[in-house]
């Protein structure tokens, strides 16, 4: 807690206390609007949290601002985020540190590639999961990025031990990527007693075949409270994703990935895994509107086979 006993509130302090108090005030007071659904993530106080979204929906910029808020406000706490690949850790370096810059009392710190440390004795990792990731402290919150491209073997060896005698926060967070996995069986499957909270993030449109080609009609006549409703039955907090609201831009994203990855990347579904797949960076491109080639999958329009890349 700040000591007013000097100098009385003022505003700093007053943010400072606000941001204590709550995440989703901490990220408002930093200028950052979340969409209802990261302000329900901001909001929990779950220690597990599963978090399916789709691609580009927002989820490793909501969940980044957790291990700056813990740095901050719980001293001498540890924070890690671990993505599957070193380009991942370095986006999701940017983003732990885009929050940090923007807040005026975040104590002083000293950024490194891989971490941050606070004066208040705080540290903050940001590296790819591998066996390396493993360490002796036991951390207070624990953010698996892009889960389903973590092996079994990390999330088993490397992530399970930390929290072996430790009540901290896990949260992993991803597209999915077939039906295997531990991201898979967390989502998926629930157990007697589970203490998973799960999150859904859709895209409103789903894919269909019409005779004159591939189309999105809205989800389940675009009723988000009955979809809400739907998922609830399986124990699932469900929203549709803001960003991806645009007919045009998601019809050229279907257009371009085919209906079984348009389920996959924006449409939360686990379809079966096959061995060529988009990789990361070829998503992300396309979703940034970036020119770049990508591996092309036939898509069947009007009887007719294309491999197509809109202009
Ligand atoms: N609440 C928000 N309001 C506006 N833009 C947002 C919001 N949350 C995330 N974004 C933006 O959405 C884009 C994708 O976010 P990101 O967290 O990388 O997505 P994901 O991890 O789900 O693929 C980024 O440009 C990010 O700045
Ligand atoms: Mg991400």
């Amino acid at each position: 807690m700040p000591d007013s006993s000097n100098s009385g509130l003022n505003s700093n302090n007053i943010d400072w206390l606000i941001g204590y108090l709550s995440r989703q005030e901490y990220v408002r007071l930093l200028g950052f609007t979340p969409f209802p659904w990261q302000d329900a993530i901001l909001n929990s106080t779950s220690k597990r949290i599963v978090i399916n979204a789709a691609r580009q929906a927002g989820k490793s910029t909501i969940t980044s601002a957790d291990p700056c808020w813990t740095a901050k406000y719980a001293d001498k706490s540890l924070s890690i985020v671990l993505a599957p690949s070193e380009s991942q850790s370095q986006d999701d370096m940017e983003k732990v540190q885009g929050f940090v810059a923007l807040d005026r009392t975040y104590p002083e710190y000293a950024p490194a590639a891989t971490h941050i440390k606070t004066a208040n004795g705080s540290k903050i990792r940001v590296v790819p999961a591998r066996q390396t990731a493993r360490g002796k402290s036991k951390p207070n919150i624990v953010i698996l990025d892009e889960a389903s491209q973590i092996t079994d073997i990390i999330y088993t060896e490397v992530v399970l031990p930390m929290f072996t005698d430790n009540d901290g926060r896990l949260i992993m967070l991803s597209t999915p990527y077939g039906k295997q996995g531990f991201f898979w069986d967390t989502f998926c499957n629930l157990e007697p007693d589970d203490p998973w909270e799960r999150y859904e993030v859709r895209s409103p449109w789903q894919p269909v075949q019409t005779p004159n080609g591939l189309d999105l009609v809205p989800y389940m006549d675009g009723d988000e409270k009955a979809y809400q409703e739907e998922r609830a039955k399986h124990g699932i907090r469900a929203w549709f994703s803001p960003r991806h609201s645009n007919y045009k831009e998601q019809l050229r994203l279907l257009w371009r990935m085919g209906i079984r990855k348009y389920k996959q990347e924006f449409c939360c579904e686990f379809v079966e895994t096959e061995q060529s797949v988009f990789s990361y960076q070829e998503i992300e491109g396309m979703f940034k509107g970036k020119r770049q080639e990508v591996k092309k999958e036939p898509v069947r329009r009007s009887g007719v086979e294309y491999s197509l890349l809109e202009a």
